[in-house]
């Protein structure tokens, strides 16, 4: 349903003016940060955060991510800062990690979902940080794309899924880390919930202590199984075409899509690859640079879409480092199917 004109504008002092005017009053803004886009509301005002949920389709058990621009913020949204989060925040923020803390009383239930947590992250895009700065209130904002399809990561994708929906959208370019943040609990021992540029090597580094990886990164949850992060239990990021991710090495990938070749078949490989395969192809990165294959995967899964891909094989990524995050994103877009040649 379109109810309202969607305006697309480039960031500047008025636009920004614009949009913390639009949030204070309640409305829903698509913005810019540097892992993807989000749909940003006034984190403290319940009805406009749960007009969130309402335009992305977004399950009522999942919750949101709050941002922050400076960490005088920090005391409204959770509870208690615990010298762990002091650490993390000192050596990444502003950047794209998002720490899970006990949810302050500032926060309504619905942003939390009902847990008694909060996931809460400054982010280090300028558009970002003004546009919180300008508001005066923490925001809210998961990604902004319709629940279940791949994350935005330029203005226009924001525009293909919320059209009339928002009435407004700040085009801060295209985004340079392309995953969400790295999601780490702090309630407990240190978890990593949701790989992304930040790697768990680092947050071990920073912390000066053992962080735990949520065994649900690389494989589904299981029969009964509680998720730690509402998150995982959705089918995320994913195209419209039935993607495979296929292990092996060129070669064998090369000899699998002359097999599998027909109308609708596609491949999803590596820089340089396309004109050898015999099949449509679209290149998500280099192939030794996890970074680059953050950057261009959402955008190549819209791609494949849009060219009418029915069926995807690809390439997999690297599985360490910044590459588990790209692994983590590509299983879910894969509903976990994933064969060897
Ligand atoms: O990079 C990002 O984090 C982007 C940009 C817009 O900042 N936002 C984003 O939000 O990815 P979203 O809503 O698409 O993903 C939030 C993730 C979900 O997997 C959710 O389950 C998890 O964070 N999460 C949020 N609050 C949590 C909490 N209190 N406990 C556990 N997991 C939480
Ligand atoms: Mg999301």
């Amino acid at each position: 349903m379109r109810t309202v004109e969607t305006e697309l504008l480039g960031v500047n002092g008025v636009s920004i003016q614009k949009a913390a005017m639009l949030l204070r009053s309640g409305k829903l803004v698509g913005i810019p940060t540097e892992t993807v886009y989000g749909l940003a509301a006034n984190a403290c005002d319940a009805d406009a955060v749960a007009g969130i949920f309402k335009v992305k389709g977004r399950p009522q058990d999942n919750p949101l991510i709050v941002h922050i621009s400076g960490l005088d913020m920090l005391a409204d949204v959770a509870a208690l800062v615990p010298p762990a989060a002091r650490k993390l925040a000192a050596a990444f923020w502003p950047g794209p990690l998002t720490m899970v803390l006990p949810r302050g009383k500032a926060m309504p239930d619905v942003v939390s979902a009902g847990m008694d947590t909060v996931g809460v992250r400054m982010p280090s895009h300028p558009a970002a940080l003004a546009v919180i700065k300008a508001a005066g209130v923490p925001l809210a904002a998961p990604s902004a794309n319709l629940s279940g399809s791949p994350s935005p990561t330029t203005a226009e994708h924001v525009k293909e899924d919320f059209n009339g929906r928002i009435p407004l959208i700040l085009d801060g370019g295209p985004c340079q880390v392309g995953v969400e943040s790295t999601v780490i609990s702090l309630v407990g021992q240190p978890t990593v919930l949701r790989p992304g540029y930040i790697t768990p090597q680092q947050l071990q580094e920073a912390l000066g202590q053992e962080v735990k990886l949520s065994p649900t990164l690389t494989r589904p949850l299981q029969e009964g199984e509680k998720p730690t992060s509402p998150g995982m239990k959705y089918r995320h990021y994913a195209p419209k075409a039935e993607l495979t991710l296929v292990r092996g090495s060129f070669k064998n990938f090369e000899a699998m899509m002359e097999e599998k070749r027909a109308p609708g078949v596609f491949a999803l490989c590596f820089e340089g690859e396309q004109g050898r395969l015999p099949v449509p192809a679209i290149a998500y990165g280099i192939e030794e640079n996890a970074v680059s294959q953050a950057a261009e995967l959402y955008a190549a899964l819209r791609r494949l879409d849009d060219m009418g891909a029915h069926t995807v094989y690809a390439r997999m990524p690297q599985t360490q480092g910044v590459g588990l995050a790209v692994y983590n994103r590509m299983l879910r877009a894969a509903a976990f199917r994933e064969i060897e040649v």
